[in-house]
């Protein structure tokens, strides 16, 4: 190209608006390689050491094209994610690196769910608007959201720490247990507590009940898959746990799902609620974009509003702690019983 051209081009073009172009589309390419590049198994392959474009379309079974597969690849050693060498293709970024090791797991599907399912709802929404539809409560989801909301762990961790008995019989219901991590941590600080921890997705319930075994707490801990509007117990429970869920239920519903909870709680009993909150910040949006659109949801509740709606619900001593912006926890008794 001639450079009287080439400077009449950077002359005439919007540098500035092609730079902001070129690195927003770069870090949207990135998020959406890595994260297939996770749940298609092609970093299964690749951290195993270089693979070539054959090995990889052995290992997962995809040879009709191998063109597209090499194109594909070619993708991520452009953004500086994969490297390409004689023995073939092989990890390069820190970042690909760093979400594989097994200790970030939560922040790994934190990085998925965003991708694979947020993605959609940012680009559909106001379709789905007009066409007056939501999404479907995608139960093959369960466990990527089951994994994801450990990253808020070590808070939820200082809770159970801060209220569960370390000693003397006590029972505790966990409802939407997830991957049961938290039940996990009850029992070991506990040896007397008994749990029962209730899931309405499958797949879920099955992952915390295997966990569960695997912890060896199998003789403590019942796991029920069930919706807790339908759970009925025969002894009410010491404290019941409801963390990050209040979201799952529509606003006009959650007065009567609390009710329902505290009628499962003995007099005195405590109630340990937390919930992300509406706050300016685009993670915890997505998260209030999600429950909002999803059939069956609301979105994420303020902090007076479960106060008001735990009150209305017969709860009372409701004590509201902010734990990081935009993540609260709630206590609170049943004084009376049902
Ligand atoms: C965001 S996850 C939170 C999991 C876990 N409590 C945690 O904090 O890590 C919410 C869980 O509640 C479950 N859930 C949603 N609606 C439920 C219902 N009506 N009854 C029982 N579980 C429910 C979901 O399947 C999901 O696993």
């Amino acid at each position: 190209m001639a450079a009287k051209t080439l400077i009449r081009f950077i002359m005439n073009s919007p540098i500035f608006l092609m730079y902001r172009i070129n690195k927003t589309i770069r870090e949207f390419c990135r998020a959406g390689f890595i994260s297939t590049a996770i749940s298609e198994g092609i970093y299964d392959v690749l951290s195993k050491g270089p693979a070539s474009c054959e090995d990889i379309q052995k290992a997962i079974g995809a040879d009709f094209n191998q063109e597209g597969l090499e194109a594909w690849l070619d993708l991520g050693v452009s953004l500086g994610e994969l490297a390409k060498s004689r023995e073939g293709y092989s990890i390069k970024s820190a970042f690909s690196k760093e979400l594989l090791i097994p200790a970030n797991d939560a922040w790994k599907a934190f990085f998925q769910a965003r991708v694979e399912i947020f993605h959609d709802y940012i680009i559909k929404t106001p379709a789905y608007l007009k066409g007056k539809k939501q999404f479907e409560f995608n139960q093959s989801y369960g466990e990527l959201f089951a994994r994801s909301s450990r990253t808020v762990e070590p808070f939820l961790i200082d809770i159970v720490d801060r209220n569960i008995p370390q000693s003397g019989a006590c029972n505790l219901l966990e409802v939407g247990c997830g991957s049961g991590i938290y039940i996990k941590r009850a029992c070991d600080r506990n040896p007397d507590l008994t749990v029962t921890g209730i899931e309405l997705q499958k797949e879920v319930a099955d992952f915390a009940r295997e966990n569960a075994i695997i912890w060896q707490l199998g003789n403590r801990v019942d796991i029920q898959n069930i919706d807790v509007r339908n759970y009925k117990c025969e002894k009410p429970y010491n404290i019941i746990s409801f963390y990050n869920l209040i979201y799952y239920f529509p606003v006009n519903e959650r007065i009567d799902i609390l009710r329902h909870i505290g009628s499962l709680l003995q007099p005195g009993g405590q109630l340990l609620l937390t919930t992300l909150c509406p706050e300016n910040e685009p993670s915890i949006q997505l998260m209030n974009l999600w429950s909002s659109m999803t059939k069956g949801c609301g979105p994420l509740p303020s902090p007076d509003q479960v106060c008001d709606q735990l009150k209305a619900a017969g709860f009372d001593k409701i004590q509201v702690e902010k734990l990081m912006p935009g993540f609260f926890l709630f206590t609170a008794t049943i004084s009376n019983g049902k």
